[in-house]
């Protein structure tokens, strides 16, 4: 019963979509656990590229059957026409699942999630403004709506009722806004109902039943470790658990069951929205990753605020989530510089610190401590095994092991599926 958990190690957008697009080929379900519509995960197949935002990334292997878990929150009208856009460019989405205990994210969600940002002036997150924070939050409050209440008018309009009470006050009241009638909210999302009956369905127990099986089950985080609500650099995080035990909660699966945990880390840094981030560059350097490497946020189009490797991050995610494994990607970003900085500890208040602080304070003034590895020049996005690298891009690799605290299994040198470096096999 293999399971694997597949997760960011850093802030997001690590690369996690291509790393569960290659091992989708040879898995039998892949299951979205934590996150929704915020997420951005880009999938190249030969000159075909997808950006999937809710869908695992499963979807786009014909064997694999996608699951969305109960741990994610969904926008239905999202989650229609990314299967409808996957539907026209030929791919087969009908194998969907979808767990009746995921919560809705309503029409008033979104709109509470934009206006609370707006409030927050200075101090907003930078949220990706799809209502993530404030479903997770009627979730918690147990005021949310899940897919199941769709079935049932009667329940539906209740909860819709209940929900609004209390946030009409607050949108009218607080944020000047008009009120926001409960009859049409539950008229659009019924208008969802039967579009989304075929895949809806006891995620839970076919999973387990799966596993029982000895299918291959990958368990695909959306976001990144320092995101995570409770191990990220709140309050500059998403409301969920991206963490490897948010596989267990939000796919229902033990963590016995658990057998490899991989994270999935950039060969340097990147970040969207606000929040510490010791390692950013505001220098050319900077400006030369985000080129490079493309850092333009997949689902904000924004530009992601780049900076060099951060060990200190990468050993933090290995201890939070007991990574067995990492998968190095966009090493081939880095070619062309002649010496890469490294940070391998920070400074603090004139100490020198080897752990991520636990107070936040701390790391807002955590300031990189760098050792400097000699460059490589020479293209190696052709290069198929470990050896295949020059021989600085094989030691920058030895030493980011080195300092992260888990084995580098694998090594992107490109978007493709087919650029990568295997080392060890993950099944
Ligand atoms: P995710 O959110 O973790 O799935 O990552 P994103 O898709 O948001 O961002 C990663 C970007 O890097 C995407 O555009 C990928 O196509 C691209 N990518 C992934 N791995 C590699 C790699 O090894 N090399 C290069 N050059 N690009 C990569
Ligand atoms: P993938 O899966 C990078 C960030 C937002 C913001 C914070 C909270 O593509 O790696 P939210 O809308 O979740 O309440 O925003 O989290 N964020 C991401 N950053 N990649 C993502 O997803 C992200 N999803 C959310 O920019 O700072
Ligand atoms: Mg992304």
């Amino acid at each position: 019963m293999p399971a694997l958990v597949l997760l960011g190690a850093q802030w997001g957008d690590e690369g996690k979509g291509k790393a569960t697009d290659l091992l989708g080929g040879s898995v039998d379900y892949v299951v979205r656990y934590q996150g929704g519509n915020n997420a951005g995960h880009t999938v190249v197949v030969g000159d075909q590229k997808y950006a999937l935002h809710l869908l695992p990334s499963g979807i786009l292997s014909p064997g694999c059957t996608p699951v969305i878990g109960n741990g994610v929150v969904v926008d239905p009208s999202v989650l229609l026409s990314e299967l409808s856009g996957l539907n026209e460019r030929g791919v087969d989405t009908s194998k969907l699942l979808l767990s009746g205990n995921a919560h809705i994210i309503t029409p008033y969600n979104v709109t509470v999630d934009k206006v609370t940002e707006r409030f927050l002036g200075k101090r907003k997150i930078g949220t990706t403004g799809r209502g993530i924070g404030p479903t997770y939050s009627d979730k918690i409050n147990r005021v949310g709506i899940r897919v199941q209440d769709l079935y049932d008018e009667s329940i539906l309009t209740q909860k819709v009722e209940a929900a609004l009470d209390a946030k009409n006050q607050i949108l009218t009241k607080l944020y000047n806004r008009r009120a926001i009638a409960a009859g049409q909210v539950v008229e659009e999302l019924l208008g969802y109902a039967e579009q989304l009956k075929p895949y809806v369905t006891d995620t839970v127990l076919v999973i387990n039943q799966a596993l029982e099986d000895d299918k291959v089950v990958l368990f695909e985080g959306g976001q990144g470790t320092l995101l995570d609500i409770d191990h990220g650099t709140y309050p500059f995080v998403t409301s969920s658990n991206p963490t490897a035990g948010g596989a267990c909660t939000g796919a229902g699966v033990g963590p016995t069951k658990i057998s490899r945990v991989i994270g999935i880390l950039k060969a340097y840094t990147t970040r969207v929205g606000a929040g510490p981030f010791p390692t950013e560059l505001f220098d050319e350097d900077g400006e030369a990753l985000r080129r490079i490497g493309g850092e333009r946020g997949v689902t904000t189009g924004r530009d992601r605020r780049c900076g060099w490797f951060d060990a200190v991050i990468a050993r933090y995610a290995t201890r939070v989530n007991g990574l067995t494994d990492f998968f190095l990607t966009k090493l081939d970003v880095l070619t062309g510089w002649e010496q890469i900085p490294v940070c391998v500890a920070y400074e603090i208040d004139g100490k020198r610190v080897e752990e991520l602080p636990y107070s936040q304070s701390d790391f807002h003034h955590a300031k990189p401590v760098y050792e400097t590895l000699p460059g490589w020049s020479e293209d190696i996005t052709k290069a198929k095994s470990f050896s295949d690298l020059p021989k600085n891009a094989q030691n920058y690799v030895k030493a980011l092991e080195e300092m992260s605290g888990a084995p580098i299994s694998a090594i992107g040198v490109g978007p493709g599926r087919d650029e990568t470096i295997e080392i060890n096999s993950f099944l």
